[in-house]
């Protein structure tokens, strides 16, 4: 079986920065980036005075699948219909809408005709342009201005090389000429704290002012410490009559054209990218909508995780440089190594967890409900820290606890949930180790899991039967956003964009 990631177009809410524009007025500061935690391959519309934005997921599939779902109420979920699938031959399908015909645009660039109602793709497949030399020439744009067909792309792969690059053509199927400028953005070779930039989308706001949103990374040149992955970052865009486009740096502190007032008024029902999180768990509790998971739940509902099989994790974003980031677990495993906690999780093979465990003792005959901070990555790990459950805690639901006061390092910590006051911190853990590694793609995650590690019976993949954990009072909060190598601002002074 040769089961692979790819990046498959998929509907997906970032959030959305949206409302109507009134009047001309002064150029607007904001912050980047607009929609903090991982957030990658952004592409942004505006219709009727909202902007829509939309994110790069990973699904597991076999080969490279396109999928296209149609509404009438983009807000209701149960509006859209099922999906259309196609299959380009390569990555990252653009579609473009011009003179009634509907073209997909691929990695390297390839452009196919694309039938929007059975999936059909024209052959052959057409080459539009290689780029400018850089590797992967991938993430295309189309967009018809002034007797053009402008080809933006990415190129430089998704590294501290990323860029964009332009080309244009007086037809849609070529020849494309490429700019003499390129890269028309890029933070390649500079010392940066944003690195990454590229994969960009532009778009028009309602006074017809162009913006470009586009993936970067707040890492620094080092590249060494970057948690939250590749993040989305909005920068304003200058495009006159029969001219290229000229796209402002991205920067941690931005100005350009004037941005709308903050509505909070808005059709759906998800929570905004920068707000905290609070939520009350019971039985049968909806999983909010800002949660992701690990693997397809079977129902979504509270977080009663169970092991191996089913749902095993589920979390939010890391959307903030500082944090608290709670949850209150109420668990009596039945079997060793029963572990239930909470974790930040970047992939499987990159995460750090404080959890409860049931742990064989060699002291004692009978297993010991133990707290475990345990740490798994490609770099120099902590030792694991395993301290007994004291006495005193064993009566009622036990608080396990992340939080930072800088974006290099996560504390581990476990309190009764009675008594907040009897805190320990089980380990400090360098934010390196979900930084990169197995999980370059992603961002960390936040959030409970639940393991047998391993036990159960040989070749099932069922846990030992009981000991399910019930996880209640969850909080998320952030502190602060770092956004150059020295300054940071609090994480409600982007308003716009919450
Ligand atoms: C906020 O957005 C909604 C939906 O687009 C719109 O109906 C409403 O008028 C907007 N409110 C303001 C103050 O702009
Ligand atoms: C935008 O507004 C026009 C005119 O009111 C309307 O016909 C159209 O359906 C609106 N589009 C969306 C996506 O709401
Ligand atoms: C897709 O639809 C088009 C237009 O109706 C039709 O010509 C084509 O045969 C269809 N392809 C398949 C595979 O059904
Ligand atoms: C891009 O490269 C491929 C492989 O070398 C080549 O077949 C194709 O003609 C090139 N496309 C263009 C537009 O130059
Ligand atoms: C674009 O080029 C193709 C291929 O050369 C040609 O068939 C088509 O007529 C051209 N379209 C226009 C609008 O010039
Ligand atoms: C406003 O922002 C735009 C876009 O960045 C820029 O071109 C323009 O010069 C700015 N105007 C002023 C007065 O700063
Ligand atoms: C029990 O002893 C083994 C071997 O000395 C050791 O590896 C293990 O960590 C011990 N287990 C506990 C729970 O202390
Ligand atoms: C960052 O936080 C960790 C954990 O609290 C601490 O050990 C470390 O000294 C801090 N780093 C700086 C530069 O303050
Ligand atoms: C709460 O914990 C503190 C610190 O361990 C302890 O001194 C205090 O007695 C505890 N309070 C209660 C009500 O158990």
């Amino acid at each position: 079986m040769n089961l692979s990631i790819t990046f498959s177009l998929a509907l997906f809410w970032c959030s959305e920065a949206l409302s109507l524009f009134q009047g001309v007025g002064t150029n607007s500061t904001y912050y980047n980036p607009v929609l903090p935690g991982w957030h990658s391959d952004p592409s942004c519309i505006q219709v009727n005075g909202t902007f829509y934005a939309i994110c790069e997921y990973l699904g597991m599939s076999y080969g490279i699948v396109g999928v296209l779902f149609k509404t009438q109420d983009l807000f209701h979920d149960e509006a859209w219909s099922d999906p259309v699938r196609f299959y380009p031959t390569k990555i990252d399908p653009d579609i473009f809408w011009d003179d009634g015909k509907v073209y997909s645009a691929t990695e390297t660039v390839i452009l196919q005709e694309l039938d929007v109602n059975n999936g059909t793709l024209s052959q052959p497949p057409l080459s539009l342009w290689n780029g400018t030399g850089g590797v992967w020439p991938e993430g295309p744009h189309i967009y018809k201005k002034d007797g053009y067909y402008y080809l933006m792309i990415a190129e430089g792969g998704t590294g501290l090389d990323h860029a964009i690059m332009i080309a244009r053509s007086t037809n849609i199927t070529g020849p494309y000429e490429a700019y003499t400028h390129n890269p028309i953005l890029s933070n390649r070779g500079t010392n940066e704290y944003f690195q990454t930039v590229g994969h960009g989308d532009l778009f028009q706001d309602v006074q017809g002012n162009w913006w470009g949103i586009c993936l970067s990374t707040r890492s620094g040149p080092e590249w060494e410490i970057y948690p939250m992955g590749r993040e989305a970052s909005l920068f304003p865009v200058t495009w006159n009559e029969g001219e290229w486009p000229i796209l402002e740096p991205v920067r941690g502190k931005m100005s350009g054209w004037q941005l709308p007032p903050e509505n909070r008024t808005l059709p759906g029902d998800g929570p905004f990218n920068g707000d905290p999180d609070s939520y009350d768990f019971n039985a049968g509790s909806a999983i909010p909508a800002n949660f992701m998971y690990w693997r397809v739940p079977r129902a979504a509902t509270s977080p009663e995780l169970t092991g191996q099989q089913g749902l095993a994790f589920v979390g939010r974003r890391q959307t903030d440089t500082t944090f608290t980031f709670s949850v209150d677990l109420a668990f009596s495993p039945q079997a060793a190594n029963q572990e239930a906690g909470v974790t930040v999780f970047l992939t499987q093979l990159n995460h750090i967890d404080v959890g409860l465990v049931l742990l064989s003792s060699n002291t004692s005959s009978k297993p010991q409900l133990s707290l475990r901070f345990r740490t798994i990555g490609t770099i120099t790990a902590p030792t694991p820290n395993i301290i007994p459950v004291p006495g005193t805690w064993a009566n009622g639901p036990i608080r396990l606890q992340i939080q930072n006061t800088n974006g290099t390092h996560y504390n581990l910590v476990a309190m009764p949930a009675s008594n907040t006051t009897a805190q320990i911190n089980l380990g400090t853990a360098s934010a390196a180790l979900v930084s990169g590694g197995s999980g370059s793609f992603v961002g960390s995650l936040l959030g409970v899991y639940a393991t047998c590690n391993g036990e159960g019976a040989a070749g099932s993949l069922d846990c030992p039967a009981g000991g399910n954990a019930y996880f209640q009072r969850w909080r998320y909060s952030g502190s602060t956003q770092q956004i150059s190598a020295t300054e940071s601002i609090p994480s409600i002074a982007n308003p716009e964009f919450m």
